[in-house]
């Protein structure tokens, strides 16, 4: 089966079997004959991150159950469980037109519902974490269904259980706990400066929708047109003493103090510093709109997109000492 259309890097590859699980009650068989063929397995949401180096040898799940099922609760939340092959966009766009609040900061980003606790999508201030309930999994180690609370999932900084026990989940329903009302969440710089160019003072969740979108039109390569996978690295945490010292041979560094004397730093920052911004080697490059996000221009493979992310890696530790980490999962 062709994955080109399964993966937003649109990379070519293939796996010796694709099924679509409509139905996650399926699960438990499907996993276990693809066992008995002695097949890996893969669980894919909308394929926004993860990168293909290569064919993949055994069976590719793609979660395609669908439904939205609101549980109407006190004190001015709902509990809204979705499924897993939901895409994540369009729920977002349903929770605003419901008057929900709080998921407006995450308009826009790819991938499905299921997807968004395994890595934690963040982005302009805001986690999913911060409003997920629980998750519904399968558990292949026991082979049963079961809901985890958010505690949990151990969400941090684009992490969670299932990142660190890799494989042993597999999502098939979220449940957010999602605010009929709330205060819109203006940490991020760059939206409070485009809500008072467009001269509004007191912001509704539907005003920071917009202007995320625009945010993200402006800066991000849209994966319909350009292949990507959003940011291709995490932004590096280190010592805080480590990021001073860097500061002071780079004045401009962005850093972001974290507790427990760490300091997170701009990937960004120190990719366009080492001059990749908009480099390219054949189809395959660094972004020339945001230095985070690697890009297939059109007919790249993944070895290439992993060769540009090889030499941007070495290129970072050998100019400032720092390890770049992948956010996509490279298989
Ligand atoms: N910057 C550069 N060059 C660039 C782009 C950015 O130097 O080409 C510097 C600027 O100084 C800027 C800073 O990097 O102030 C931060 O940039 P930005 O606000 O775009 O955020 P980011 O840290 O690069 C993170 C997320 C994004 C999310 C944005 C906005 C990660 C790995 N990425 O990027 O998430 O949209 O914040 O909140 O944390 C994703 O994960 O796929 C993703 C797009």
């Amino acid at each position: 089966a062709d994955l080109t259309a399964c993966n937003t890097f649109a990379v070519p590859a293939r796996a010796a079997w694709l099924a679509q699980v409509e139905d996650p009650a399926h699960l438990p068989e499907l996993m276990a004959a693809a066992g008995e063929a002695g097949l890996p397995r893969l669980v894919l949401g909308g394929g926004s991150n993860v990168l293909f180096t290569g064919d993949y040898p055994g069976l590719v799940l793609l979660m395609a159950n669908r439904g939205i099922t609101v549980e109407p609760g006190e004190s001015g939340h709902d509990r809204v469980r979705v499924a897993a092959g939901e895409n994540w966009d369009a729920f977002v766009r349903w929770s605003l037109a419901q008057g929900y609040c709080g998921l407006e900061n995450l308009i826009l980003i790819p991938g499905s519902v299921g997807a968004a606790p395994i890595q934690n999508i963040g982005a302009y201030g805001v986690e999913v974490a911060a409003f997920i309930d629980h998750v519904r999994v399968w558990d292949r180690e026991t082979g049963a269904f079961r809901e985890l609370s958010a505690p949990d999932c151990r969400f941090a900084y684009r992490d969670s259980l299932f990142k660190q026990e890799r494989d042993r989940y597999v999502v098939v329903e979220v449940s957010f706990r999602l605010p009929k009302a709330g205060l819109p969440r203006l940490d991020y710089r760059g939206i409070r400066e485009m809500l008072a160019e467009r001269g509004i003072q007191e912001p509704s969740a539907a005003d920071v929708a917009a202007v995320v979108e625009a945010l993200r039109r402006s800066k991000l390569p849209d994966p319909s047109q350009t292949g990507n996978a959003g940011s291709f690295f995490k932004n590096p945490v280190v010592p805080l003493a480590r990021a001073e010292a860097l500061r002071r041979q780079h004045p401009d560094l962005p850093l972001f103090e974290l507790p427990e004397g760490q300091c997170k730093l701009s990937a960004a920052w120190l990719i366009e510093r080492a001059g990749l911004k908009g480099w390219r080697q054949g189809a395959a490059g660094v972004s020339e709109r945001h230095a985070l996000v690697l890009v297939n221009h059109g007919g790249a493979s993944g070895a290439e997109v992993w060769a540009v992310a090889r030499t941007v890696m070495d290129t970072v530790a050998d100019r400032f000492g720092v390890q770049l980490e992948p956010e996509p999962l490279v298989l």
